[in-house]
C-alpha cells in the first residue's frame, strides 16, 4: 500500500493511500491525531471523504454519474423508478421473480395509517409541504416499530418507498383545501402519485402517460448523488443509531435549503422574476456578477462537478421532448435557454467552471405537470429518498461505522474568571 508522507516541525508522518475502484485517491487520517495531535480542516467538508461508498460514483470533471456501475444516461433511456430503486438499495437489479414481489410489496402498503391524517388538519392551509414532509417521515416511526432485524428494515423500506408519495400527495391537498385521494394500487408508482394530487371526487382522471413518463425519469436522476448535503445528514443521523425513519426525516429537512433541494423552487421563482420585471438575462447575469446582495444565479453550480452535469443536460432535452408532445410552450423554458447561455459564454461562469445543475430544468417540467412550485422540493425528496435509504443500508453493514463527529478547531475566548453577577 502506498503511503503519504507528512512533515510537520521537523517530524515525518507516514499515512496510508487508500484507492478506490475507479483509481480516486485518498489520505487516510484517520491516526493522525493519535500521532501528532493534529487534526484537518475542511469547512463545508470540500475535500473530506467521510466513508467508503458503492452505490454511486460520480466524475465531476468529465460529467460521469453512475449508479451502482450502470451510466445514467443508459438507466434514463429505459429504467423504471422502482426497479432502479431495488438496484440502489440491494446492489443488484431483481430477477424477475424478485421485481415481481418488489412491485407487489409496493403496492400494497401505499396507504397512511388513517390516524396519520389527523396530523394533516393540524396545519395551517398555507404550511411549506417540506415541513409537512419532514414531520410525517419521523411520525412514521410511531406507527412502525424499526426493529434492528433485516426483515424489520426490508418491511420498513418498502413502507416508505410506498407511502412517501401518498404522504407527498396529502400534503399537497391539505394545502389547497381539497379532499385526499387515495392510492389506486394498478396504477405504477408515477402513476399513482399523480393521480393523488390531481384526481377530484367524482371526476374521473386519467393520467397522461407523457406525465407518468416524465415523472419516471425525474424521480430517477434524482435517486442518489453519493454524499451530497442531505444524504451525508442522513448517514451522519444514522450513525448515532437513530432509526430509519428518523434519519430520513433529518435528510427531508437538510434537503429544503436553496442551496441544496430548494433550489429547483427558486430557480422557477428567479426565471419568473426576470419575466415580470421586464429585465434581460444579460442584465440578471451581471447582478449576479457583481454578488448583488446574495444574488445567485439559481440551478447553476455544482460541489462536484465542474462540466456539465450528466443530469441537467438529460433534463434539457427531456423538457424539449415533453413540451413538444404536448404541444404547449412555456416562455420560462426559451428564458431558462437564453440565461443558461449567457451565463456559459461569461468568463466569471466559465473561470469558475459553474454549469447547469439538476435543479436548472427540472422545475420547468414539473409546472408543465401543473405541480406548484411550493411542492418541487417534495418531488426531489420522492426521488432522494431510496438513495438516502440505500446509505442508510449500506452504513449498517459498514465495518467503519463510528459515530459521526467531526473535530473543530476552537477560535473562542481563552480561559477567563466567571464572576458571580450582582442580582
Ligand atoms: N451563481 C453565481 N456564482 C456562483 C454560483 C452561482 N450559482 N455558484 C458558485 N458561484 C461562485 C461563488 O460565488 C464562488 O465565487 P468566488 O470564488 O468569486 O467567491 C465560486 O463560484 C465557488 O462557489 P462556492 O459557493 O464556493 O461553491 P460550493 O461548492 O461551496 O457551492 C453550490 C456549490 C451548489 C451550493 C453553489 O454552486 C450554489 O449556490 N449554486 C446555486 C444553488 C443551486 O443551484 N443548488 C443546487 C445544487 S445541485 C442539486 C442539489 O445538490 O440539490
Amino acid at each position: 500500500m502506498a503511503n503519504a508522507k507528512l512533515e510537520v516541525d521537523g517530524k515525518t508522518y507516514e499515512l496510508p493511500i487508500v484507492e478506490g475502484t475507479e483509481h480516486e485517491r485518498a489520505i487516510d487520517i484517520g491516526a493522525l491525531r493519535n500521532k501528532s495531535g493534529l487534526i484537518t480542516l475542511d469547512p463545508g467538508y470540500g475535500n473530506t471523504g467521510s466513508c467508503r461508498s458503492s452505490i454511486t460514483f460520480i466524475d465531476g470533471d468529465q460529467g460521469i454519474l453512475r449508479y451502482r456501475g450502470y451510466p445514467i444516461e443508459e438507466i434514463a433511456a429505459s429504467a423504471h423508478f422502482t426497479e432502479v430503486c431495488y438496484l440502489l438499495i440491494y446492489g443488484e437489479r431483481p430477477d424477475a421473480k424478485q421485481l415481481a414481489r418488489w412491485k407487489a410489496d409496493l403496492t400494497r402498503h401505499t396507504l397512511l395509517h388513517e390516524d396519520m391524517k389527523k396530523f394533516f388538519e393540524g396545519y395551517p392551509p398555507a404550511a411549506h409541504p417540506m415541513a409537512i414532509m419532514a414531520a410525517m417521515m419521523a411520525s412514521l416511526s410511531s406507527f412502525y416499530p424499526a426493529g434492528d432485524d433485516d426483515e424489520s428494515l426490508d418491511l420498513n423500506i418498502i413502507r416508505l418507498i410506498a407511502k412517501s408519495k401518498t404522504l407527498a400527495a396529502f400534503a399537497y391537498k391539505k394545502s389547497i383545501g381539497q379532499p385526499f385521494v387515495y392510492p389506486q394500487n394498478s396504477l405504477s408508482w408515477p402513476a399513482n402519485f399523480l393521480r393523488m394530487m390531481f384526481a377530484v371526487p367524482a371526476e374521473p382522471y386519467e393520467v397522461d402517460p407523457v406525465f407518468e413518463d416524465a415523472l419516471n425519469l425525474l424521480l430517477i436522476l434524482h435517486l442518489d448523488h453519493e454524499q451530497n448535503c442531505s444524504t451525508s445528514t442522513a448517514r451522519m443521523v444514522a450513525s448515532s443509531g437513530a432509526n430509519l425513519f428518523a434519519s430520513l426525516s433529518a435528510g427531508v429537512c437538510a434537503l429544503w435549503g436553496p442551496r441544496h433541494g430548494g433550489a429547483n423552487q427558486e430557480v422557477v421563482e428567479m426565471l419568473e422574476t426576470i419575466r415580470s420585471s421586464g429585465s434581460t438575462c444579460r442584465a440578471f447575469v451581471e447582478k449576479v456578477k457583481r454578488k448583488e446582495a446574495g444574488v445567485r444565479l439559481m440551478g447553476f453550480g455544482h460541489r462536484v462537478y465542474k462540466s456539465f452535469d450528466p443530469r441537467a443536460k438529460l433534463l434539457k432535452a427531456a423538457a424539449d421532448r415533453i413540451f413538444g408532445k404536448l404541444g404547449i410552450e412555456d416562455p420560462l423554458l426559451a428564458l431558462a435557454k437564453e440565461l443558461e447561455e449567457t451565463a456559459l459564454h461569461d468568463d466569471y461562469f466559465v473561470e469558475r467552471k459553474l454549469y447547469p445543475n439538476v435543479d436548472f430544468y427540472s422545475g420547468i417540467i414539473y409546472r408543465a405537470m401543473g405541480i406548484p412550485t411550493n411542492m418541487f422540493t417534495v418531488m426531489f425528496v420522492l426521488g432522494r429518498l431510496p438513495g438516502w435509504i440505500a446509505h442508510f443500508r449500506e452504513l449498517r453493514t459498514d465495518p467503519d461505522n463510528r459515530i459521526s463527529r467531526p473535530r473543530q478547531v476552537y477560535t473562542g475566548a481563552t480561559v477567563r474568571a466567571w464572576e458571580p453577577s450582582a442580582t
